[in-house]
């Protein structure tokens, strides 16, 4: 069934959805308004490959219902950057090729992003806090926190070549 119509926006563009109010919010940004930076992957809100940042918080979008959302400030993944400007947390992300399969990345940037709004020089231990409960399969977990490091503004020294762990000071 569809309520009222919801309004939200979305990367700075207001939308008006009509949809059931217990939508799941991944599904109207994926399905709705084709925005498939946020994925689904455990569905049940555990393992962060969804997080959009709502009102300046990380949240995951696959448990977060279109109610909730009204009136709200959404940004997903494709509001942070574009290929031509990335955002220097997306770019830390290239140098530092923190990625495998990727499914992740768009949970660990989001969730990243959201620490970096409200404490842009977060410590190491910060950022491992902030990103304990985003699951990464592949285990990238130590390219992921140089580039994050790298964009909180320390100082990562990391030879990908040979597989070094990263080095970092401030
Ligand atoms: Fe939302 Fe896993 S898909 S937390």
């Amino acid at each position: 069934m569809t309520d009222d119509p919801i309004r939200l926006t979305v990367n700075g563009t207001g939308h008006s959805i009509a949809a059931a109010a217990d939508t799941p919010l991944l599904y109207i940004l994926r399905n709705d308004l084709e925005l498939n930076g946020p994925k689904y992957g455990c569905g049940l809100g555990e393992c962060g490959a969804c997080t959009v940042i709502v009102d300046g918080v990380a949240a995951r979008s696959c448990v977060l219902p279109l109610s909730a959302c009204a009136g709200r400030s959404i940004t997903t993944l494709e509001g942070l950057g574009s290929r031509e400007r990335p955002d220097p947390l997306q770019a830390a992300f290239v140098k530092h090729q923190a990625a495998q399969c990727g499914y992740c990345l768009n949970g660990m940037i989001m969730t990243a992003k959201a620490l970096l709004l409200r404490n842009p020089h977060p410590s190491e231990q910060e950022i491992k806090q902030a990103l304990r409960y985003n699951l990464c399969r592949c285990g990238t977990h130590v390219e992921i926190l140089a580039a994050v490091m790298t964009a909180a503004g320390h100082h990562v020294a990391r030879d990908h070549a040979t597989g070094g762990a990263a080095d970092a000071t401030h």
